[in-house]
């Protein structure tokens, strides 16, 4: 059977989530909003316009038109500096081996992530070319916990939804999986995934016989 397994970036694929963490922790503070890790589980898997929103929202702050604009320009040009001395070494334990095991077994690959920086980082990790299919946030108008993103993977493989498995770090992006009839599988905590189909901490958890299952298994 051919499945379509599709990889969220940030935070499943490689620990990016650090860097948005810093740049957006400096851009609260400069703005004497505070701003908690617990805070920023809310953020992950949002597109950049809803983070910034959702900071200010917390600090009851309105700014004007202009100064978001340059905020998010700003904190986009820290994140880039971070993300510019990145290397392979920043690629999660045990990810390509999963890739490379899907690729062996002829299974379908994409990439479906909110970041508009996502190609950048493939290439400093040299893994574009494992993904068929890349879709990031310059493909999408939705953001997750849209399924927007993930129903545009699997339209480009030519593979069915309910075909479809997803990888994410998010409450938002599993939500989205959920939502788009994919089988979700939650990469980290599971008392903050709890709504994934599966959860583990890491892909080194992820074996080759439980890979095989999801091969002939349907989301019912
Ligand atoms: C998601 C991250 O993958 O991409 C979010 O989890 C981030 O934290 C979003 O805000 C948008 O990323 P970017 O790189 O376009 O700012
Ligand atoms: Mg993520």
């Amino acid at each position: 059977m051919k499945k379509a397994f599709i990889f969220d970036l940030d935070g499943v694929i490689v620990d990016t989530a650090k860097y948005h963490f810093l740049a957006w922790q400096n851009l609260a503070q400069s703005l004497g909003i505070s701003f908690s890790e617990e805070q920023n589980e809310q953020l992950k898997g949002v597109s950049r316009v809803r983070s910034l929103e959702k900071i200010l929202e917390w600090g009851n702050k309105t700014i004007s038109e202009e100064e978001f604009t340059k905020l998010m320009t700003d904190k986009n040009e820290e994140y880039l500096a971070y993300i510019s001395k990145m290397d392979v070494t920043e690629i999660l334990p045990d990810v390509p081996r999963v890739l490379d095991y899907l690729i062996s077994k002829n299974q379908a690959v994409a990439l479906g992530s909110a970041s508009k920086n996502a190609r950048i980082i493939l290439d400093k990790v040299a893994l574009k070319n494992k993904f068929q299919a890349i879709v990031d946030g310059t493909n999408v108008s939705k953001a997750k916990p849209d399924p927007e993103v993930f129903l545009i993977g699997a339209k480009e493989l030519g593979i069915a939804p309910e075909d479809c498995i997803v990888f994410e770090d998010s409450v938002a992006g599993i939500q989205a999986a959920n939502i788009a009839n994919m089988i979700s599988i939650g990469i980290g905590d599971a008392s903050v995934l709890h709504e994934a189909d599966y959860i583990f901490n890491d892909f080194t958890e992820i074996k080759e016989e439980f890979i095989n299952t999801l091969v002939t298994t349907q989301k019912v």
